[in-house]
């Protein structure tokens, strides 16, 4: 497995690979990897002749007063498990070397980042462009995997690609869970023992929310029920549950941690 830190590294990389004809699939992330991440590697082999990984704690994407710092961060770890999973290189950017030139964005997010995420954390979709715009510049990937986990950051990178006219084929990976149906994240690592009970009620409250727009309830009255009950599990609070793309999807909050999954209707 090859690792470029900086843009020379990294071109020096490509070229051997385009010179020989491969096919680059391409997976951006936060680092922190569990196995959603590495299911999405796995996707990437199959839709490609390489697999390259990013691993860059994105600032721009993080409002001042949300985990930046503290985000989960373990280099070495997440190497042997790309290595073990058998990535073929690993792309780990300098905050200055990517953002060379400033913060301003060459793309903006479209009409899929209104409303849900965006009503709670305004920046988010804006700086997830910027980052993976650039990224997307450097490693020039044929095609790209996304979590259905972040449905909605999947639709606006999508729409993105479409937007500029890129290359590019954003393949949408369906969501890993644990044995209780927690979709995985990195950000399950803040919760406590008696958060992580709780937080195992969040799959399962939107799964019979789906069940209960199927059997016919509204999906505004399903969707209020839903917020409800997650109260009473214990949610701090709740940001939203709604349906959109056919998806019942939720943000709730555990103590510090901020949640969010969602579930097909049909
Ligand atoms: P991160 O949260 O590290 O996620 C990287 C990719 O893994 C995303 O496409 C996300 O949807 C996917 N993923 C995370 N948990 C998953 C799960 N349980 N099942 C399936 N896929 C899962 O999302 C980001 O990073 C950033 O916003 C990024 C796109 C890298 C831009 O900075």
């Amino acid at each position: 497995m090859k690792i470029a830190r900086s843009r020379a590294e990294l071109d020096a990389l490509l070229s051997s690979y385009r010179a020989a004809g491969q096919r680059i699939g391409f997976v951006p992330t936060m680092g922190a990897l569990h196995e959603g991440h590495l299911s999405l590697v796995r996707l990437a082999r199959e839709n490609a002749d390489l697999v390259g990984v990013s691993i860059f704690v994105n600032p721009t994407q993080f409002a001042p007063h949300e985990d930046f710092d503290a985000y989960p961060r373990d280099e070495a770890r997440d190497l042997a498990m790309l290595e073990a999973e058998g990535a073929d290189f690993v792309f780990l950017p300098r905050a200055d070397e990517l953002y060379e030139g400033g913060f301003e964005s060459a793309v903006k997010p479209g009409a899929a980042a209104q409303g849900l995420e965006s009503d709670f954390r305004p920046h988010f979709f804006g700086g997830v462009v910027n980052v993976v715009y650039r990224l997307f510049e450097a490693v020039k990937p044929d095609a790209a995997i996304f979590g259905e986990k972040d449905f909605q950051q999947l639709q606006v990178i999508a729409e993105m690609v479409k937007a500029q006219g890129l290359p590019i084929t954003i393949i949408g990976a369906p969501i890993a869970r644990d044995d209780y149906g927690l979709a995985l994240s990195s950000r399950n690592a803040y919760l406590s023992a008696s958060e992580l009970s709780i937080a195992r009620m969040l799959n399962r409250v939107l799964f019979d929310t789906a069940a209960a727009i199927r059997g016919g309830q509204t999906e505004e009255e399903a969707c209020a029920a839903a917020a409800e009950r997650l109260l009473a599990e214990g949610f701090r609070s709740v940001d939203y549950v709604a349906v959109r793309w056919g998806r019942v999807l939720g943000a709730a909050w555990l103590g510090k941690t901020r949640l969010i999954d969602n579930v097909p209707i049909f």
